[in-house]
């Protein structure tokens, strides 16, 4: 789904976000200390740059991916580094391996968990990998407009073989009325207690319709299932089509303009009751 390489070149707004959601939670991170889960690391520069300095200096982390390539690519990397490990997991499975469950003191993820479709079973999921008492620091997106453009490309002849699932990459909160509180009611029936839930607004400018398809074609499921002749004119579309949900603003007195784009993340910290 995600090329390691590519990823790595697109991903400053994300590291961005990130950086500055680790920065405000340095005081619960920091109390992080023992054995810790990333969940969906990818190619593991934002464990290794922001994450790790800001933990307990005895943890350790293991870094998870659902992708082989991704961590094949991080272990290549930063594998020299003792404080990390890694595993290959799919946060969503129905079947989480007996060998794994309550074996973390905490859990972290960052940009990931909107990739899931099933978000009951991945909660359930990270319930079930937390020792009772574990925290959890979790950031991910809630909503980008922007995607509603899979909906349209999807309905075009020439990508509708490529697309057919196109609604399942659309982030589950993606249309919800009132999407922090059933985040807040689910994480509830899974049994965490909810110490923070916000939704917080993103915004990213671009110079053009072609940059915005450059970044969102390096985070698609569907442009590597295309003909490589197709993939650039479906790079193009995409970002036409994505920007239709975005504010084209004056940058200059000669025509010149920008587009601001805009999504929401959540950012919960949670963590799972300690037995009495
Ligand atoms: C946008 S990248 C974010 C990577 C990293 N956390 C960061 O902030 O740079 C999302 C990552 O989640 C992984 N991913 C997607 N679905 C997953 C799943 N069900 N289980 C585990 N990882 C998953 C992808 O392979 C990808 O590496």
């Amino acid at each position: 789904m995600f090329k390691p390489d590519l990823y790595s070149k697109i991903n400053n707004e994300a590291r961005r976000d990130t950086r500055d959601f680790i920065e405000e939670y340095s005081n619960e991170i920091g109390q992080m200390s023992g054995r810790c889960l990333d969940i969906g690391s990818g190619p593991c520069d934002v464990v290794t740059d922001f994450l790790l300095p800001k933990l307990n200096p005895k943890s350790t982390v293991v870094c998870s991916d659902i992708s082989k390539p991704m961590l094949d690519y991080a272990k290549e990397k930063y594998g020299a580094n003792d404080r990390l490990s890694f595993l290959q997991l799919d946060i969503e499975s129905p079947t989480l391996a007996e060998d794994l469950v309550e074996q973390f003191d905490h859990v972290t993820s960052f940009y990931c968990l909107h990739w899931c479709e099933d978000m009951r079973q991945a909660f359930e999921n990270i319930f079930e990998l937390l020792r009772p008492g574990g925290s959890g620091f979790l950031t991910f997106v809630s909503d980008f407009p922007c995607m509603d453009a899979y909906k349209v490309l999807a309905a075009m002849p020439r990508y509708q073989r490529y697309m057919t699932d196109a609604d399942r990459f659309i982030p589950v909160f993606q249309h919800a009325e009132h999407p922090r509180e059933n985040l807040k009611k689910l994480l509830r029936e899974v049994g965490f207690e909810i110490s923070h839930c916000s939704r917080r607004e993103i915004s990213n400018i671009y110079d053009t319709p072609n940059d915005f398809g450059r970044v969102m074609a390096a985070v698609n499921p569907f442009i590597h299932r295309m003909p490589a002749q197709l993939q650039r004119e479906y790079e193009v579309d995409l970002g036409i089509e994505a920007t239709k949900n975005g504010i084209f603003f004056n940058k200059d007195n000669n025509g010149g303009y920008n587009i601001l784009c805009r999504h929401h993340m959540f950012v919960v910290y949670l963590k799972k009751p300690s037995i009495n």
